[in-house]
């Protein structure tokens, strides 16, 4: 299968890795050049690592030969499937979902890597909806097994089954999800995040104490104060907002902490601070 990805940040590289490493030919792309170079460092690295513990048996040089980076969105143009992985807001996925359906086959599936955004809304921007679907993966994607996938109402019952397989494909374990704000994961995961904030804002625990309980009393990898500077706090408030305004229950309103570290440019591990000092 031809794939392309686009958008060469965190989450589109690694959706390039993971189908390359399954065989597919990949074409990433993006706007930015240092964004692709970056990407392709960092899949090797990642590849290396999963190398280096027995994970994947191929030549890690035949994987990469697999991955065109180009800054050429129609080079993808012959592709079978194409991953949107772009930024989180509407009007540049707008413009994007336009551009790819001038060019996909019509037969192409179009997927997005959305979070939050809904399926319905963003598939008004593609032209024959019928073959856009969501397709959520979780980072670091080489390694988390969950990608969910999301059905808006004028997704076909047989796009969901062709789009389950290709996932499996990937060695990954799919979940099927309606078109509601936040999916499965984001629903259930925000409001912990935010209940974490405010225990810790109300002076309950410190932030050390808050995270220990949900990795040594539930068995988390991660706390989730912890969690929330890894996916960018930028990022879960994003998602928050959306959650809070689709809703309207106050049980997702984003606290006021995580807006200021936000608004000082303190977004987690990316920045080198977010709840803790990286
Ligand atoms: N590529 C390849 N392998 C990687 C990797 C990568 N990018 N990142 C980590 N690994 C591997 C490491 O090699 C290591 O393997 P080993 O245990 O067999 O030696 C293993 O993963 C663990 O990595 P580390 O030892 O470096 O560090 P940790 O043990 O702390 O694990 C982690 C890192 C996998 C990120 C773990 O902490 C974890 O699972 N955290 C929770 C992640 C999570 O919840 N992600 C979902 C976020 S929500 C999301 O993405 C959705 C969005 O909509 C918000």
């Amino acid at each position: 299968m031809k794939v392309t990805v686009i958008g060469a940040g965190t989450m589109g590289r690694g959706i390039a890795q993971v189908f390359a490493q399954a065989g597919n030919s990949v074409m990433l792309t993006d706007i930015y050049p240092k964004a692709l170079e970056d990407a392709a460092s960092n899949i090797r690295s990642s590849l290396e690592r999963l190398s280096r513990k027995g994970e994947i048996k191929e030549n890690i040089d035949i994987i990469m030969q697999r991955i065109t980076s180009t800054q050429e969105l129609s080079a993808g143009s012959d592709s079978d499937m194409f991953v949107e992985a772009v930024i989180e807001k509407v009007e540049t996925k707008e413009s994007l979902l336009g551009q790819i359906s001038q060019i996909a086959r019509r037969d192409a599936i179009i997927g997005t890597n959305t979070s939050s955004i809904s399926i319905n809304q963003l598939s008004s921007f593609v032209t024959y909806p019928e073959r856009f679907i969501g397709i959520h993966f979780f980072n670091p994607v080489p390694v988390m097994k969950l990608v969910e996938i999301v059905k808006g109402e004028r997704t076909p019952e047989s796009l969901v089954r062709k789009t389950f397989e290709i996932v499996k494909a990937l060695g990954k374990d799919p979940v099927i999800s309606q078109d509601f704000p936040g999916f499965i994961s984001n629903r259930v995961l925000m409001p912990m995040i935010r209940e974490a904030i405010l225990v810790l804002e109300e002076g309950i625990a410190t932030k050390n104490d808050i995270d220990k309980t949900m990795k040594l009393g539930m068995n988390h990898p991660m706390g989730p104060l912890e969690l929330a500077d890894f996916i960018g706090l930028d990022v879960t408030l994003d998602i928050m907002e959306v959650l809070y305004h689709e809703y309207g229950d106050p049980r997702f309103k984003p606290p006021v902490t995580l807006r200021n570290l936000v608004n000082a440019r303190k977004l987690g591990r990316k920045t080198n601070e977010g709840f803790y000092k990286y």
